[in-house]
């Protein structure tokens, strides 16, 4: 890409990845068939898709104008086994792992292994679900998990997993009695499958709070839902026009979920409308720089912090980011580093010192998120810009390149860059 355009003009956001994973795996919960709508098309969802095929649901897409369907149709006796070749490419596979407990007494599913934002474990994953009676080992790479008798109990999460959430959430539903988590997590995306789980028949209490509390009921029937809009892909947007100094509407978000990341925006100096089904973000100069702490929800979302940091790598001024997430995500740094960008890391903080402008050069996406920061990055950079690895970008943007050029980019997709070593 060459960088030096404003982005302006329009933009679409459909569901969320992070959301529709796991809507997917709930789908296991109830025999028959379950329709999901506003789906991206994006190559986790196929994936999810090809798991559940391996678990014995037939899952069928359709295009509706432009909202993509699926619909999942659940046996009556599920293969709860799920492989490592799958699992191994979306850690998000391991949200089946509530399902199929709940739904067979029964699952093996491979253990997912790090990624490049760093050492992910399932501790708290395993002791929610050991606390309901399951029993848990891992074994040649799985973890194989059994619990005939699921029962309801108390769970205190250390820290409000989005995962962990989520996978005692989907066990809960259908065990013997009451769950209930404390210091959950509440992203809109586990309200999300909080909804979706009471469109099924599931007794939930304080969704969107920090304590749910869960009564297993005998069983759940399928249902239709739509998924909700995908917030970082909408802050990724804002983001991009901050650093572009651009005008960019985006439609089907959900701007109350991206209170604090729109709140940055305004505070580098770019103004936000809040429009009924988006916002739009109008940036006319330099931004200034902000700092950044990432959290769990309502916090500032760790999945908008390299993002974050293109925008600030050419603000006026210094500002100190804390990752408080995912350490590893700084490896992302080294990378845009490469562009000019000064950056400097310790620990779990770094600090941008803003420049006037970057240099564009052959850059490697390291994550998905790691992939659109270099993205914007080059948008913003003299000459051009190769950012290799661009499949880490197709799990979770759809059609990424074709966007950003209908907002004036001068961006194309080759098929393969090399760069050597
Ligand atoms: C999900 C999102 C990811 C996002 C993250 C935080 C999906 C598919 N992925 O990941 O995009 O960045 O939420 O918003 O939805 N932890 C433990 N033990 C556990 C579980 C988690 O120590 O058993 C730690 C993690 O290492 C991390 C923190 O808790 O430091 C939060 O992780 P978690 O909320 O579980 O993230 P994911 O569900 O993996």
């Amino acid at each position: 890409m060459t960088g030096g355009a404003r982005l302006a003009g329009s933009v679409d956001v459909v569901g969320a990845k992070n959301s529709v994973l796991k809507l997917m795996a709930a789908a296991l919960l109830a025999p028959g068939a379950t329709t999901l709508g506003n789906l991206p098309a994006i190559s986790d969802v196929t994936i999810m898709r090809q798991l559940l095929e391996r678990l014995g649901c037939g899952v069928v897409e359709t295009t509706e104008g432009a909202i993509d369907r699926v619909t999942i149709t659940t046996p009556d006796s599920i293969n709860p086994e799920a492989p490592y070749e799958l699992v191994r490419k979306i850690r998000g596979s391991i949200c089946v792992l509530g399902p199929l407990l709940a739904r067979t007494g029964r699952a093996k599913v491979a253990l997912p292994g790090g990624d490049a934002i760093g050492s992910r474990p399932l501790d708290m994953h395993f002791a929610g679900l050991e606390r309901m009676g399951a029993e848990i080992r891992t074994e040649h790479g799985y973890v194989v998990a059994e619990a005939p008798d699921l029962r309801g109990a108390s769970i205190w999460l250390d820290f409000p997993s989005v995962g962990a959430t989520e996978n005692i959430m989907t066990a809960a539903v259908l065990a013997k009695g009451t769950t209930v988590i404390d210091n959950a997590a509440r992203e809109p995306e586990i309200v999300d499958l909080c909804r979706m789980l009471v469109a099924m028949g599931a007794r939930i209490d304080g969704i969107g709070s920090s304590t749910l509390e869960i009564t297993g009921v005998e069983e759940l029937q399928p249902t239709n839902h739509d998924a909700v809009a995908d917030r970082i892909v909408a802050g990724t947007w804002a983001l991009a026009a901050v650093a572009t100094q651009g005008d960019v509407t985006v439609r089907g978000a959900n701007a109350a979920h991206l209170e604090i990341a729109l709140d940055k925006v305004m505070q580098a100096g770019g103004e936000v409308e809040v429009l009924a089904d988006g916002f739009r973000v109008v940036m006319d100069r330099r931004p200034k720089s902000f700092d950044v702490v990432t959290l769990p929800y309502p916090g500032l979302a760790t999945d908008l912090q390299p993002q974050a940091i293109a925008a600030l790598s050419i603000a006026d001024g210094t500002a100190m980011i804390t990752e408080n997430l995912f350490e590893a995500r700084f490896m992302f740094c080294d990378e845009i580093a490469r562009m000019g960008a000064d950056v400097r890391t310790d620990g779990h903080h770094a600090v941008v010192r803003g420049r006037e402008r970057l240099s564009g050069a052959p850059v490697r996406a390291t994550d998905i998120r790691a992939g659109v920061g270099l993205v914007i990055a080059g948008l913003v950079a003299e000459g051009v810009t190769e950012v290799a690895e661009i499949h880490h970008i197709d799990r979770g943007y759809v059609r990424f390149e074709e966007q950003l050029r209908a907002l004036g980019a001068d961006v194309q997709r080759v098929e393969s860059v090399s760069f050597g070593g």
